[in-house]
């Protein structure tokens, strides 16, 4: 991670030092106001999530610094993958060495390690392979907002996301047995679930310009409020 990320993590965990940015972090399913979208994070998605469906069992592929977003996060069992021995990882190795050795089911997986198109497409598949029936991932770094940011490699710019979405487009493509949609939220919080999609029509090259056009629709891009109202339809 390049050093000024590691600043701007600094910075949120400052922010959450505030008790009332910390309410910010858990499920939105029973208050009453929404938070701006800029005060929700990744955590408050996943929050929601294993609250909705009372999830027990979550793998953080790409742990980081995990009081960023981890240690909130409220499932009784949790577990993490991440190379930097730094971090101690509950597994410290790669998310291709974790996923060829471990099979165990999981509820709520978030997908966050190396944020390079092939490789989030093969911790997708794999994720869906330990998917539980009714399980969720969800893919975080969906909707870089400028050209910069998705470049690869990352060349230590202050947000990057990499290029994630390419990964996202092929599956919008291709996985009608699939329901995506990325939450505007932290640059994007891609949601995955078994279920149907119509598949989107999807170009040769897959270029920023080209992303740019086609945004909302590539990604199914919905806000916070779509979001909660999509999960009511859940029982
Ligand atoms: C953006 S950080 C994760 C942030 C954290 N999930 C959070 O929400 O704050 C990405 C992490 O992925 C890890 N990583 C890099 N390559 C990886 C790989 N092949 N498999 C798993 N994790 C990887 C890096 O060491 C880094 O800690």
């Amino acid at each position: 991670m390049p050093a000024n990320q590691e600043s701007r993590a600094e910075s949120r965990d400052k922010q959450k030092s505030d008790p009332k940015d910390q309410l910010y972090l858990k499920s939105l399913l029973n208050i009453k106001t929404i938070p701006p979208p800029d005060k929700l994070r990744r955590t408050t998605i996943l929050n929601t999530l294993a609250d909705k469906f009372k999830y027990q069992c979550y793998l953080e592929i790409g742990l980081g610094r995990k009081e960023n977003n981890y240690d909130w996060v409220e499932c009784r069992a949790k577990t993490s993958v991440d190379p930097n021995p730094l971090l101690k990882a509950a597994f410290p190795m790669t998310s291709d060495q974790y996923f060829a050795l471990h099979h165990d089911f999981m509820d709520l997986i978030f997908v966050d390690g190396l944020h390079h198109a092939d490789q989030v497409e093969r911790d997708i598949a794999n994720s869906l392979n330990v998917l539980k029936r009714n399980g969720t991932i969800v893919v975080h770094d969906c909707n870089p907002t400028t050209e910069e940011m998705q470049i690869v490699p990352g060349q230590s710019q202050q947000a990057w996301t990499g290029d994630v979405w390419k990964a996202w487009v092929k599956l919008r493509a291709t996985r009608a047995d699939l329901t995506m949609a990325v939450v505007n939220v932290d640059n994007g919080c891609g949601i995955i679930r078994r279920g149907g999609q119509e598949t989107i029509a999807m170009p040769e090259q897959l270029t920023y310009p080209l992303f740019e056009i086609n945004r909302a629709k590539w990604l199914n891009l919905i806000s916070i409020e779509e979001f909660l109202r999509d999960l009511r339809r859940y029982r």
